[in-house]
Formats: structure tokens, sequence, C-alpha cells
């Protein structure tokens, strides 16, 4: 979702921006912009489409040390030239990027601003205008800016740029991300510290209603009574080669391949000296503590939470349930007597799950965030975090963070379990050792795979996944990706729910990729697809060694039948990134799609 950088130094800045903006790409966007001052004045390019479109308009001959950049993800306004950002005031004298959303910006519209007329049909531009006009009324720059955000209700992250000052970017959060980055003789600003690892890897983080200014040599942090906040820079565990495609054609193929990387650096993080699984004792002490766990998520990491409520109830034998957040706070359950939130997470961003943590931690409930971002908002506010070590997960399309966050569940089930003296019968470490080499075997099938695609994707309009049991979490998630970067209508379905309506859809041809992994619904799910295939389906399931049968299409290596979804979700991810460069679809940035959604 957008995206904001800031450059002050000695440097060409549009080179630094724009180079920011491409490594913030991959969180979906639809137009971008960048403002630089040269001195003897503010310059504002930007262009509806990618990146590319904006490096095309830019004007060379411009050079200036100062400047701040955006990729729009469209919440107010179409995506078009008029509406991405950089926006400026009336007389052109400020300048600004935003990140989230002014939920009363039809108000101060109405309050403050109706005889501006105003360019754009963003919310961004009322706080540009503010600004001005509070600043015409006699306020300091930064006082004026002060009193902008203490109107505003809503998320915000920022940085403005003021004509007569090419020496400063005022830079303030709300709710949502931004960085601080440090160098010599420079800073930078930044949504996420992949887009600034360029030119440092020292950043500072920033709280809520804090805001920053910024100045070549200077990053005073102040709240917004005015009052200066030290905080110490962090340095980013992260290598600019984690974040660079290197020889594959595109993030999403080689995310796919790293997953069995990612498992094997997972047994080792949560391995003790001994080789024993561990986690932090407080986090097994609460979960113990509990009495029913809450998964709270969004998207890919919901399925990832549906497969972990498996786990969870059958290692650790505690009640979970799985909640989508952005319904969560709207609609919450009945909670039981000593709940437990646990929120999962890749990004550690998603507006609507920290909406439903900023609600669960006034009710003073503890909470877990499993994430792949250390330092990340769900982090930083939730009681305590596991970290998922999947490495940068660029593609939109969730892959390794989904493995990572299954494997991450099961070591917690499983930790959990010994606390309660639950016995587990079998052993974890080795499972998932067997999983990751499975992994690899699958990885290595991607012929098979295109072919598949091929055979039963390239032209359809539709796909359906059954499953039962654990299959049916792997087949929402199957049935995801496919939408997601193949634009196939797609739906994953519990085999014995399809008869139920759905199966009205199952024209001759309709291609159903079916999962046959569990051996207790084995006959049932061999019963669904005969049902579709009576009804003219071509079918595609995909077993596990051990259950096969004869006419099935692809048989996936045996591993433990409760983390079979570690395995089972390979040919899908790959069915679907093939499925989709058949059809020329733009893998890594689907439409329409950001990779961390930051507004609710
Ligand atoms: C977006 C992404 C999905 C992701 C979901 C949740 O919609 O496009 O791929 O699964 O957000 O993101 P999170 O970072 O919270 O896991």
């Amino acid at each position: 979702m957008c995206g904001i950088v800031g450059y002050i130094g000695n440097q060409d800045a549009k080179e630094i921006l724009l180079r920011g903006l491409e490594k913030l790409e991959y969180r979906g966007y639809d137009s971008a912009g960048i403002a630089v001052n040269n001195g003897e004045g503010v310059h504002v390019f930007k262009e509806k489409g990618r990146i590319a479109d904006l490096r095309n308009s830019v004007d060379n001959s411009v050079k200036a040390n100062i400047g701040i950049g955006h990729t729009r993800w469209a919440t107010h306004g179409v995506p078009s030239k008029k509406n991405a950002h950089p926006h400026q005031s009336a007389s052109g004298r400020f300048t600004i990027v935003h990140n989230g959303v002014i939920e009363n910006y039809e108000e101060l519209k109405q309050q403050y601003l109706q005889d501006v007329p105003l360019q754009s049909d963003t919310d961004t531009e009322v706080v540009v205008q503010l600004i001005e006009l509070f600043v015409n009324e006699g306020m300091e720059v930064e006082e004026a800016i002060r009193k902008t955000l203490k109107q505003i209700k809503g998320s915000y992250a920022i940085a403005v740029l003021d004509e007569q000052n090419a020496d400063t970017i005022f830079v303030a959060k709300n709710k949502s991300p931004l960085l601080v980055g440090i160098g010599e003789s420079f800073n930078v600003v930044a949504s996420d510290a992949m887009a600034m690892l360029q030119v440092t890897n020292q950043f500072k983080e920033l709280m809520d209603q804090e805001m920053v200014i910024v100045t070549k040599d200077r990053a005073v942090i102040k709240n917004l009574d005015g009052e200066v906040i030290e905080r110490a820079p962090f340095t980013a565990e992260l290598d600019a080669s984690d974040i660079e495609k290197g020889t594959y054609p595109h993030y999403m193929l080689k995310e796919i391949d790293e997953q069995p990387l990612v498992i094997r650096k997972l047994i080792q993080a949560y391995q003790n000296e001994n080789g024993e699984l561990e986690i932090d004792p407080k986090i097994v002490e609460a979960l113990n503590q509990s009495d029913r766990l809450y998964i709270i998520a969004a998207g890919t990491s919901y399925h990832a939470g549906l497969v972990g409520k498996q786990l969870i109830e059958k290692m650790a034998k505690i009640p979970v349930e799985v909640h989508v957040a952005s319904e969560f706070s709207y609609n919450m359950p009945l909670l039981s007597e000593k709940p437990m939130f646990i929120f999962i997470s890749q990004s550690g961003e998603t507006a609507d799950s920290r909406a439903v943590l900023v609600e669960t931690k006034k009710l003073g409930y503890p909470a877990l965030t499993i994430t792949n971002v250390p330092g990340s908002t769900l982090s930083r506010e939730a009681d305590y975090t596991l970290l998922l070590h999947a490495g940068p997960e660029i593609a939109v399309a969730s892959t390794k963070a989904y493995t990572a966050q299954i494997a991450v569940l099961a070591i917690l089930a499983n930790v959990t379990a010994k606390a309660r003296n639950i016995a587990v019968d079998f052993d974890l470490v080795k499972e998932l050792g067997i999983a990751a080499n499975a992994m690899e075997i699958l990885c290595d099938a991607k012929d098979e795979m295109e072919r598949i695609a091929r055979e039963y994707l390239a032209t359809t309009r539709n796909c359906f996944f059954i499953g039962r049991s654990i299959d049916y979490f792997v087949c929402l998630e199957g049935a995801l990706k496919l939408k997601e970067i193949s634009y196939i209508q797609a739906e994953g379905f519990a085999g014995g729910e399809l008869k139920h309506g759905t199966i009205a859809l199952i024209e001759e041809g309709t291609p159903v990729i079916a999962l046959a992994t569990q051996e207790n619904v084995n006959l049932s799910i061999r019963g669904n697809v005969k049902e579709v295939v009576a009804r003219g389906a071509n079918p595609c399931v995909i077993s596990m060694k051990g259950l096969e049968m004869e006419s099935d299409r692809f048989v996936i290596p045996q591993i433990h039948d409760l983390l079979t979804p570690l395995i089972s979700v390979v040919p899908l991810q790959l069915i679907a990134y093939y499925a989709a460069l058949h059809r020329d679809c733009d893998v890594d940035k689907p439409r329409n799609l950001a990779k961390s959604v930051t507004v609710e």
C-alpha cells in the first residue's frame, strides 16, 4: 500500500527517491510521484502507472538535494495523475505526501477550507491546505503542522516540504508506518527500511503522534506538544541482496523456492542448545493461562491461522477461534473468561488486525504477534512477538510467509503441549525436517506444475479447489493464490459442502483441483471428486503418497498428516504462478492489490 520516501543531503535527491520508490513497489500502488526543492522552487513530477513511467517524466536537468516521494494505492479518488501525490497547497508553498486515511477530511474541508479550491479528490490535500491556512494566519510552520495534526482523525504518515526552507523535511506519523534513516551528512525517510537500505541501515522508529524535523545533519523527534524525544537508532538486520531477485524472473518464484530453507532456519531459530524446541516461557505461560485463543488475521495469514487452530487444538488442547480481522472489530463474539489473542501478520502492519489489537489491549487481554517484520507496529504493540525468519517477502502474493507461519504455529503448539504435560506422539523437529525435504522435491517439480497450469487453467474463467479437513484450509489458500495473480475466479471449498449449492456452477470442463492428503477423509474426498466428474468437471487430484490412486494427477511425498499444509500448498502456489504467466499477468504486482494493507 502507499509508500513514502524522503531524502535530504548532498546527493541528487531524485535518483535516491526513485530508487527508494522502486523498492516500495512491492507494497502495491497505482500511481507515483516525487517533489524536489532545488532552492529556486519545488518541482513536482507524478504519473499514473508504474515508477518506470514516473522516471520517464522526470526532468533530469532539475538538480536538488532535498525531496519527498510517494507510491499511491487509491482510497479517496480514482488512480490518476491528478490524485497522485505529492499534493500542494493553494500557493504552492507546501508540498505533501501522505499514507493513511484522514477520516474527518470532509468536516475539515467544511470547517476551514470552504474558500480554497481543491485540486484533487483526495483526503490528503486537506492536510496541506490546512498547514498553509494556519501559516497564513501567522503561525510558524512547525506549529502549523502540529495544529493541523491535532485536527486530524485517522491514520497518517506524512512528509512535507516548505518551498521557503530547502533545509528541512517535516515528517509525522499516526498508525501508518514510517521510519527515519540516519546517515553521515544526510537523512532519509521511508515507509520501510528496504526503501533506503541503498544508503543506510541505521533507522529511528517513530511512535504514533510524533513528528520529526529532518535536516541533513539532524532528525529531531518531537511529540505533538513540541517536546523533544530522544531515541537511539537501530540497525536494520537486512542485507540489500535479500531484496534482489537474483537470477529469478519473479520474486514469487524465488520466494516459493526459499521455503525449504526458511523451515530449516526456523527449526534452528527455535531450538535450544540441547536441540529441543524452545519458545519464550512467558509466551507459553500466557497461552497456558488462557482458556481460549483468538487468532486474528487477514488474507493468507488468516488461512495460516485456520491451520494453526488445528495444530494448537490437536497438540496443546487449547480451544482456538480464528477470525477475519476486519470483521472482528465490528462484530466481536462473546469472549471466554481468559482469552488470549494471537495476531498473525506477515507485514505486521495490517490496519484491520491492528484495530483489533488496539481494542483488545484496551480490554486488557494478552496479545502475541506472529510476524515476519521485527519492529513492525503489531509486534511493538503486542505483549509478545514470534518472528517468522522468512526474510523479506516482496511478491504481493504471500508464499514463504504462509508456510513459515504454519511452522511457527506448529512449534508454538508443540512447546505449549509439553508445558501442559500433554504427550505429543511425534518429534516435530524431525518432521519439520522431513517437510523441508519434501518441499524441495516439490519445488523441483516446476515443469509438471507448468504443464498442469497450461492444461487446466490456460483459458478457463473459473476453477474450484476442494478438500476436506486440513486440506480444505489449503484449498482456500490455493484459490486465493490463483485469484490474486491470474485473475481466474477461484473458490476453495470443503469437499462435502460443494453439493449444497456451489456444484451448480460445475460445467463441462470446469477445472476442479482436489487435495487428498488426509487418510481419514480420503474416501470422502474421492467421492466428492466423482460427484463433480459426473457433472462434467475436469479433475486434477493432488494426493499424498500412500493414499494415491491411479487417476491422480500428481502425488506429493508422505509427511506427518498434521504438517501436510506445509507441502501441499507448494504445488498450488506453483500452479497459480504458471497460470498467471500463461495469461501474461504481472505476477509480482497484481492489479488492485497491496502487499501491506495499512488502511482499514
Ligand atoms: C494483503 C496482501 C495479502 C496478505 C494480507 C494480510 O491483502 O495482499 O497477501 O495476506 O494483506 O497481510 P499480513 O501482512 O497481515 O499478513
